[in-house]
């Protein structure tokens, strides 16, 4: 069985109280158990990894890269200046797929950059909470 880590970066903790106008109305925990579910309906194993700290997410993926076969991680705003995380991910060998909740391109200009796609297997963005269904479809299938 396939093993897939899901990282959530920093503020996605607050998802459901956090600008629900962009991200949505329904709780953290709606999200993580219905990422559990598709995960268990894809045949995969998941564990579910958030963090607020850019040394904790290096920490884990540093650790992910001999136990996983993949990562899904929502950067947060990480994903627009931490080339730290960028480096980590480059450095493992397991698929990483960034995530966003929301469309990062229809948003503030300094979301338009991500300094963790070009070492990412590809990016998904826009589809609220099915962006993570999303990743973890493209990770069961690489
Ligand atoms: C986000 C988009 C980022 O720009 C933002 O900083 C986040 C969430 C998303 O899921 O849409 O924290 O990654």
């Amino acid at each position: 069985m396939k093993k897939i880590l899901v990282i959530h970066g920093p503020n996605l903790n607050l998802v459901g109280e956090r600008e629900p106008g962009v991200y949505g109305s329904e709780s953290y925990d709606t999200l993580n158990s219905n990422i559990i579910d598709r995960a268990k309906s894809l045949g995969i194993e998941c564990e579910i990894f958030q963090s607020n700290h850019e040394g904790a997410i290096i920490d884990k993926l540093h650790a992910a890269r001999k136990t996983f076969d993949g990562v899904a991680i929502n950067a947060g705003a990480y994903t627009h200046y931490s080339y730290a995380i960028r480096d980590a991910i480059s450095a493992i060998k397991i698929p990483c797929v960034e995530v966003h909740i929301s469309n990062v391109f229809a948003r503030d200009e300094f979301r338009s950059t991500s300094v963790i796609a070009p070492v990412c297997k590809g990016s998904i963005s826009g589809f609220g909470f099915a962006s993570y269904y999303l990743a973890l479809q493209a990770l069961a299938e690489l």
